[in-house]
């Protein structure tokens, strides 16, 4: 199973509440996607901090659509089950625990609401095949994906990226990702200490 658990990056997750939901709020269709999403405990964390907030009524506006190239062929059923043992929930805030997750029938399993599920969905889909899941996106999220490529390939699906962005819309990668060079024109980096980026 890939390297992953909720609530893994603070700090995005902060900077997308900060920057990115007062940017999308009001919007009748807020598309995420986040690629190399894993088993799910990362696209969940940006679902629930959507959720955290929105309004009931908003956040069905909001659609995140997860990818994984899932050697396994396992993430999406765990994704849609949204089944998590309680060693992978453990480092969620307490209160946000309580709120979005409740024991399964499984003993020492937790099950994630039905209302975070259901904005999730999940495709198997390989990044270097430079074809998007979907387009018209307000915010690209993609961590601990683009340093296991090589730098053309990363230009690439940076480049695709950028192509299936709204104007204006985000993306977000891990702190020790640079932009590369020939890319520094299509974004703007919103925040000095972080790698979240708006699409110029
Ligand atoms: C270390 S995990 C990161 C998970 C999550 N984004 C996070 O930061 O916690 C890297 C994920 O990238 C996926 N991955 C690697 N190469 C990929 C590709 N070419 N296309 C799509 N996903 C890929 C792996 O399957 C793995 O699930």
């Amino acid at each position: 199973m890939a390297f992953t658990y909720f609530f893994r990056d603070m700090l995005t997750l902060e900077l997308i509440t900060k920057y990115v939901i007062p940017q999308v709020k009001g919007h009748r269709h807020i598309r995420v996607w986040d690629a190399g999403c894993a088993h799910g405990p990362e696209p969940y964390s940006v679902a629930i901090m959507f959720r955290e907030n929105m309004s009931h009524f908003m956040f069905r506006n909001v659609k995140i659509y997860a990818s994984d190239i899932d050697t396994s062929s396992r993430f999406g059923e765990i994704i849609v089950n949204g089944v998590y043992p309680e060693g992978e929930i453990k480092r969620i805030p307490s209160e946000i625990r309580k709120k979005y997750f409740s024991k399964n029938g499984r003993p020492g399993y937790y099950e994630i609401s039905d209302e975070i599920k259901s904005c999730l969905t999940f495709t198997q889909h390989d990044l270097l095949s430079l074809t998007p899941v979907a387009t018209d996106f307000n915010l690209i999220v993609c961590k601990n994906v683009l340093l296991h490529l090589k730098p053309k390939e990363r230009v690439d699906v940076i480049k695709m990226y950028h192509d299936v962005l709204v104007p204006g819309g985000f993306f977000v990668t891990e702190q020790t990702q640079k932009m590369p060079m020939e890319l520094e024109s299509h974004f703007q980096q919103v925040v000095g200490n972080a790698q979240l980026f708006r699409k110029v």
